[in-house]
């Protein structure tokens, strides 16, 4: 179990203990840009802004024991934004990086980035290596960063390993070279922001997730709104193809 002792997160308070917590949680953190418009301000600062939220949303899963948080922070997409933006971008990452480490660490969180890492500088792919391997030891929350990272491509290379390897593309061969294969799938998918779309983000992964969008745009969302889309999917029957009879039952 992982030790939340240093999160100040409490849990009590914005979702009861007896509804049932989805065990991995995956995030579109969309909206930055707009919520920066809106105060006249650069798009950068809404991403600033959007590291406090991404810490928030870590803090809080961590706490409540959750095995899994998969957060977007930068499409195979995102590349075709004007370079400046994308500089800026590539530039938080490594200092969010260099900040978080010990915090992600002291509270057992193992991190590590799904996506093609080889389109970053070496300087990003070496801090990146650093807080995987600082965090590769750690039993508690799994946090997933997906940068440079697009559904379509994970789909392709993980086809591509499982040919290399010889084996036969059976379901669960093929499986076990996709991303985030060694967890949960995600129970609940966010999009903030107001779009309700998936944004080329997990595609294999999402087949059964429960989808909860939100106009709240990234910067703005806070504990009281993620305890929010969590009492929504505590509310959901998850039929998986059966019917709703056969799920009361069981
Ligand atoms: C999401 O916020 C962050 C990234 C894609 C890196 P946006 O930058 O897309 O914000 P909007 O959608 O323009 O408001
Ligand atoms: C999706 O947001 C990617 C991330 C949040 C990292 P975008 O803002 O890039 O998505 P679109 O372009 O509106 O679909
Ligand atoms: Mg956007």
């Amino acid at each position: 179990m992982s030790d939340a002792s240093h999160i100040s997160h409490s849990c009590e308070d914005i979702f009861p203990a007896r509804l049932e917590l989805p065990r991995h949680i995956a995030i579109i953190m969309d909206g930055n840009g707009r919520w920066a418009q809106q105060r006249h301000l650069p798009r950068f600062a809404g991403h600033k802004s959007g590291v406090k939220s991404a810490r928030m949303a870590v803090e809080v899963c961590a706490n409540f024991h959750l095995d899994a948080l998969t957060l977007f922070a930068f499409s195979s997409e995102n590349w075709k934004r004007p370079r400046t933006e994308v500089d800026l971008l590539m530039n938080l990452f490594i200092s969010a990086l260099r900040e978080e480490a010990a915090s992600l660490h002291e509270n057992n969180i193992r991190m590590r980035v799904i996506g093609d890492r080889t389109a970053f500088s070496d300087k990003l792919q070496k801090r990146i290596d650093e807080v995987e391997t600082l965090t590769a030891g750690n039993d508690g929350m799994t946090l997933s960063i997906a940068a440079n990272y697009g559904g379509r491509w994970d789909i392709l290379q993980a086809a591509r390993q499982a040919v290399t390897g010889n084996q036969g593309i059976d379901e669960e061969q093929f499986l076990r070279h996709l991303s985030l294969s060694d967890l949960p799938e995600p129970d609940l998918f966010i999009r903030t922001g107001g779009e309700q779309r998936i944004s080329n983000f997990l595609l294999w992964q999402l087949a059964y997730t429960e989808l909860y969008f939100t106009d709240t745009l990234w910067p703005d969302f806070d504990k009281s709104h993620l305890a929010a889309a969590m009492r929504d999917y505590a509310g959901r029957q998850r039929r998986f193809g059966r019917t709703a009879e056969q799920v009361e039952k069981a």
